[in-house]
């Protein structure tokens, strides 16, 4: 679980001070679907990155499976990231000119685990989305949603508990984007993967179990039983 306590972000510009949030406390479960939800500049991307520990908060503090270190904290959350945390962005970033299966084999290669190990779970997780066929296709013949499902799969190669999604639909077309939500539905619905989704789609807000509106000192958390 990652619970955060009174987080809060702002920036001094021009001596005067602009809030993206304040005060913000909630929990992510392996169970939980969040959406996170707000106007373009509101500070979504910005939270998703307070939680990965890629960026400080102003004030607040967040705990890990329990864990808060103060000493090597940088160094703790970066672990915990490449361990429990896949990610999936709006622009896919994927890498052009290499196959499928290195894509998806990435995180591997960044943490430098062990290869072979990760082989057959790359086509298990490629079978996952449907592009089980495209494992040594150049990434660059395919569709958006299908360098999307990529994605996906990518983000689910080291079995991650939590996976954060940042505007993942934001490039796709309805019925792609359709493709995707469901698809990080059933992750999340049968592999007990918690979901964080940056959205602005009403659909998707109505089955996340927790959303999080996000407007400076208007920022609040709904939560659905
Ligand atoms: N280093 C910085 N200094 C000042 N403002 C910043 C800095 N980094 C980001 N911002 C501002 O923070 C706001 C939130 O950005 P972001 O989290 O990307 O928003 P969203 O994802 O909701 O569109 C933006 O208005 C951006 O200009
Ligand atoms: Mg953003």
């Amino acid at each position: 679980m990652i619970e955060i306590f009174n987080l809060s972000k702002y920036y001094i510009i021009n001596g005067s001070k602009k809030v993206l949030f304040e005060g913000l406390s909630f929990e992510i479960k392996e169970s939980d679907f969040i959406s996170v939800t707000g106007e373009s500049g509101c500070g979504k991307t910005t939270l998703l990155k307070i939680i990965s520990g890629i960026e400080y908060p102003s004030s607040g503090y967040i705990v890990y499976d329990g864990f808060s270190p103060k000493f090597f904290r940088d160094f703790f959350i970066s672990s915990f990231r490449n361990k429990n945390i896949g990610f999936v962005f709006q622009t896919f970033e994927l890498l052009e000119g290499l196959t499928v299966l290195d894509n998806v084999l990435l995180p591997v290669y960044i943490s430098g685990d062990f290869i072979p190990k990760y082989r057959e779970r790359a086509i298990e997780v490629l079978n996952y989305v449907g592009m089980k066929e495209y494992v040594n296709s150049d990434v660059r013949i395919l569709s958006g949603g299908q360098k999307q499902r990529i994605a996906l799969a990518r983000a689910l190669i080291k079995s991650p508990k939590y996976i954060f999604a940042d505007e993942p639909t934001a490039n796709l077309d309805e019925k792609n984007s359709l493709e995707i939500i469901s698809i990080l539905e059933k992750i999340n619905k049968e592999q007990n993967v918690g979901i964080v989704f940056v959205t602005h789609r009403q659909d998707v807000l109505d089955y996340s179990n927790k959303i999080i509106h996000i407007s400076n000192s208007k920022t609040y958390i709904e939560e659905k039983k």
